[in-house]
């Protein structure tokens, strides 16, 4: 039996929430296999941790996570606590030092679900957008001096370097080459950049060369905006910065329906160091303990673990559950326009996991996987 050892980090909010419903899933999907299994250790991690003990995570933290196979995450930040401290002490604590440098971000309209672009469809937005994940405008270079006094400065730098950009680049059209349409848009301002973002350009080029059989185009981030509202059939891979890309998935996951669906997986491709998969909605202090917030983020995060794991027909019939039960309107959450809870989609795809060995009276596998929670 293959065994992997995940850990769990709920965080804060509706993390918590999203965060057990994801291994109600991941338990029945994998007792259904009854071929992999996987051991959950939890981490307790967070703005609780920090509010009481001073620290978002151990000192040790990173190190810690090293020996898991991958890191299930749920959301951070709490009303009381500034955000830019959440952020720099827990998920960027722990996505820097693991080198998590490819953060996979896919943006697709599922069933049941609608766009609110007039003329977006299933068929016609279905994007994966690459984002640069530890350099660039989030490299934490910078500081402040003169507080308080009128000449009090500020600098946020930006720092790019070749081998950053390159390995984002040969990432994002390895990925662009591995899907059908072999389609790569890389997103620059080197009109107004002219340094970092003019090196972004030339690496992109150079690295091009490598990937004849990718078309590729280059796209000003401004302009992105209007393509990605107005012509989303002509997007299918796009490679950004930190900062770009940030901004640039928000208007997908928008476009593509609603933040509570869109997962994000980051990713360290040489697998020296275990990958971390979330939900891109955030930690939701106005819905938290309403038991409303929409699982299918952290489900869809989960089938991309899984296949990062090398579990495909696992992440298959996760994806397959996931699109049978947003086809039903009646397990639209909230955000969606429902009111359907958390609870109630989790049953749906826990029972859609199911389905197919009810169907084959696959009497063994359906006792295995009778319901149990992690
Ligand atoms: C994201 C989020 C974070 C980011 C926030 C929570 C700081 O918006 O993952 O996209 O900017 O990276
Ligand atoms: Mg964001």
């Amino acid at each position: 039996m293959r065994t992997y050892k995940i850990a769990a980090i709920p965080g804060d909010g509706i993390g918590k929430e999203v965060i057990s419903a994801g291994l109600e899933a991941l338990a029945v999907l994998s007792e259904c296999s009854g071929e992999f299994q996987l051991n959950f250790e939890h981490f307790d991690w967070g703005s609780e941790r920090y509010k009481s003990r001073g620290a978002f995570m151990p000192a040790n933290g990173t190190e810690q996570l090293e020996s898991f196979d991958a890191i299930l995450f749920g959301a951070v930040g709490a009303p009381d606590v500034p955000d830019h401290l959440s952020l720099w002490g827990l998920r960027l604590a722990i996505c820097q030092p693991l080198d998590q440098y490819a953060n996979v971000r896919p943006a697709r309209i599922l069933p049941g679900i609608g766009s609110p672009l007039r003329n977006a469809t299933a068929q016609n937005l279905d994007w994966v957008i690459v984002r640069e994940n530890t350099e660039g405008e989030y490299s934490g270079q910078g500081g402040r001096s003169h507080r308080g006094l009128p000449e009090e400065v500020a600098t946020e730098v930006s720092v790019f370097t070749r081998n950053g950009i390159e390995r984002i680049m040969r990432f994002a059209f390895a990925l662009a080459r591995s899907r059908p349409r072999k389609l790569l848009t890389v997103v620059t301002k080197s009109n107004a950049q002219r340094h970092a973002m003019v090196l972004w350009d030339e690496i992109a080029a150079q690295v091009a060369a490598d990937f004849p059989d990718v078309a590729w185009d280059k796209m000003l981030v401004d302009a992105m905006t209007v393509r990605m509202t107005m012509q989303p059939e002509t997007i299918d891979t796009v490679v950004a910065t930190n900062l770009h890309a940030d901004i640039l998935s928000d208007l997908a996951a928008a476009l593509a329906g609603s933040i509570g669906i869109a997962p994000t997986a980051n990713i360290n491709p040489e697998r020296r160091f275990p990958s971390m998969f979330e939900p891109i909605h955030g930690s939701a202090f106005d819905i938290t303990g309403k038991g409303v917030a929409n699982p299918i983020g952290t489900f869809w995060s989960a089938v991309m673990m899984l296949d990062h794991l090398g579990e495909p027909k696992a992440a298959a019939s996760l994806m397959q559950a996931i699109e049978q039960v947003t086809a039903d309107p009646a397990f639209h959450t909230p955000d969606l326009g429902g009111t359907a809870t958390t609870s109630s989609v989790t049953d749906a795809v826990v029972d859609a996991i199911r389905r197919p060995l009810v169907r084959r009276f696959d009497r063994t596998a359906l006792d295995r996987c009778a319901r149990s929670s992690p």
